[in-house]
C-alpha cells in the first residue's frame, strides 16, 4: 500500500488526535490514492501521528504541515507552504480541529476570543485561502457539534448557543460575556452558518465543491475537554458513559465517528450531496438559527473584515 500512486490531496486540521486522527486513519486504510496532510499546531504530535497511521495501515502517503488556527499569520503561512509543495491536486478539506475553553477569556495571537478564533475564524480564513487551490470535484467537511442546538438536550446541557454577531463573539466584554459552554456551542453554530453560506456561494458560482457539516455525537476518549481535566475523567469513566445513555445523549466512539467523518469524503454516493448536516451516519436537521441566511451572510462579511481576507465574492466574479 505504501507505494500506491497518490492522485489527490486532503487536508485534515487537528489530524493528530481524537476524531481527526481516526478520520485520517480511515482515509489511509481506504487506499483511494489520497495524500493526507495532518495540519496540526504541534510538530512532534503531527509527525508522530503520521508515523503511527503509517505503521497501523501500511500507507506512507501522509505528511505533517504546521497550522496554528489561533494565529492568522500561521494560517497564511500554512497555505503558502502548502501551495509551494508539489502535491497532488487538493480535493478534500476537513475542518475538524476544535477546542473548548474555560470561564475566563483567553485570546488568539490576533486578540480574538480563543474558542471563536480557533473554531470559526481560523477555519474561515483557511478555507477561503485554500479555495483557489481546489481541483474540482472536491469536498469540504466542517465539524460542528449538535450542542449548537439549544432546542435539544445536548444544547441545553452544555450551554445555549447565542449568535451575538462576529464582532461581539471575537471581542467579548462584560456585557456580552458567554459561559465556557456557550462559547463552545456558539462557535459550533458559527461552523454551521459558515458551512451553509459557503455551500450557497459555491453553488451560485457553479463550483463542483461540496460542503457538508458533521456532528460526531458525544465521543468520550478524545482530548476535547482538556488534558487532566475533571470533565474528561468523568466523561471517560463507565459512570460518565452510563450517564450519557440515561440522559438520552447521542453517544459514539472516536473510532466510529472518525470513520463516519471520513465517509463524507470517501463515499461515492455522496458525490453530489452538499449543504447537509450529518450526525454520525445520519442526515439530520440543525438548529433553526443555523439556517438563517441573514445572519450567515452577516457572519461571513464580518469574518472577512476580522481576518482581513479578500472576499471570495471578488474571486468568483
Ligand atoms: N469529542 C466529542 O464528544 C465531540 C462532540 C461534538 C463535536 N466534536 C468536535 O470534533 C472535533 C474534534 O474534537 P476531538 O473530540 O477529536 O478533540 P481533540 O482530541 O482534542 O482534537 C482536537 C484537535 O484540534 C487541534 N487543535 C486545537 N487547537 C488548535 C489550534 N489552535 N490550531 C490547530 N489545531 C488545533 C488539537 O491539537 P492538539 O493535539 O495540539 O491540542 C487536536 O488535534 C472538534 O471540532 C469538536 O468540536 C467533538
Amino acid at each position: 500500500m505504501g507505494n500506491t500512486r497518490t492522485t489527490k490531496t486532503v487536508i485534515i486540521t487537528g489530524g493528530n488526535s481524537g476524531l481527526g486522527f481516526e478520520c485520517a486513519k480511515t482515509i489511509a486504510n481506504a487506499n483511494q490514492g489520497w495524500h493526507i496532510i495532518l495540519a496540526c499546531r504541534n510538530a512532534n504530535k503531527g509527525t508522530q501521528a503520521a508515523e503511527t497511521i503509517t505503521k497501523e495501515t501500511g500507507n506512507k502517503n501522509l505528511s505533517f504541515l504546521k497550522l496554528d488556527l489561533a494565529s492568522l499569520a500561521s494560517v497564511r503561512n500554512f497555505v503558502a507552504e502548502f501551495q509551494s509543495k508539489n502535491l497532488p491536486p487538493l480535493q478534500g478539506l476537513v475542518c475538524n480541529a476544535g477546542i473548548t475553553s474555560g470561564e475566563s477569556i483567553e485570546y488568539t495571537k490576533d486578540g480574538f476570543e480563543l474558542t471563536f478564533g480557533v473554531n470559526h475564524l481560523g477555519h474561515f480564513l483557511l478555507t477561503n485561502l485554500l479555495l483557489p487551490s481546489f481541483a474540482e470535484p472536491a469536498r469540504v467537511v466542517v465539524v460542528s457539534s449538535n450542542t449548537h442546538n439549544p432546542a435539544i438536550r445536548e444544547g441545553k446541557l452544555v450551554g445555549q448557543a447565542m449568535y451575538l454577531g462576529a464582532e461581539r463573539l471575537a471581542h467579548p466584554n462584560s456585557e456580552y460575556k458567554l459561559t465556557s459552554g456557550q462559547k463552545y456551542t456558539s462557535s459550533k453554530l458559527c461552523n454551521l452558518l459558515f458551512a451553509y453560506e459557503l455551500d450557497r456561494i459555491l453553488k451560485k458560482g457553479n463550483k463542483q465543491i461540496t460542503v457538508n457539516s458533521f456532528d460526531p455525537g458525544a465521543c468520550p476518549g478524545t482530548n476535547l475537554a482538556g488534558e487532566n481535566n475533571i470533565r474528561k475523567t468523568i466523561m471517560d469513566s463507565w459512570l460518565g458513559k452510563s450517564l450519557l445513555k440515561i440522559m438520552g445523549v447521542v453517544a459514539s466512539t472516536p473510532e466510529k465517528s472518525g470513520e463516519a467523518m471520513a465517509r463524507l469524503l470517501l463515499d461515492s454516493k455522496l458525490e453530489n450531496v452538499s449543504g447537509k448536516y450529518f450526525q454520525i451516519y445520519e442526515e439530520i436537521a440543525s438548529s433553526k438559527d443555523s439556517y438563517n441566511k441573514t445572519i450567515a451572510k452577516e457572519l461571513w462579511e464580518d469574518s472577512v473584515k476580522l481576518t482581513k481576507y479578500q472576499d471570495i465574492y471578488t474571486i468568483l466574479s
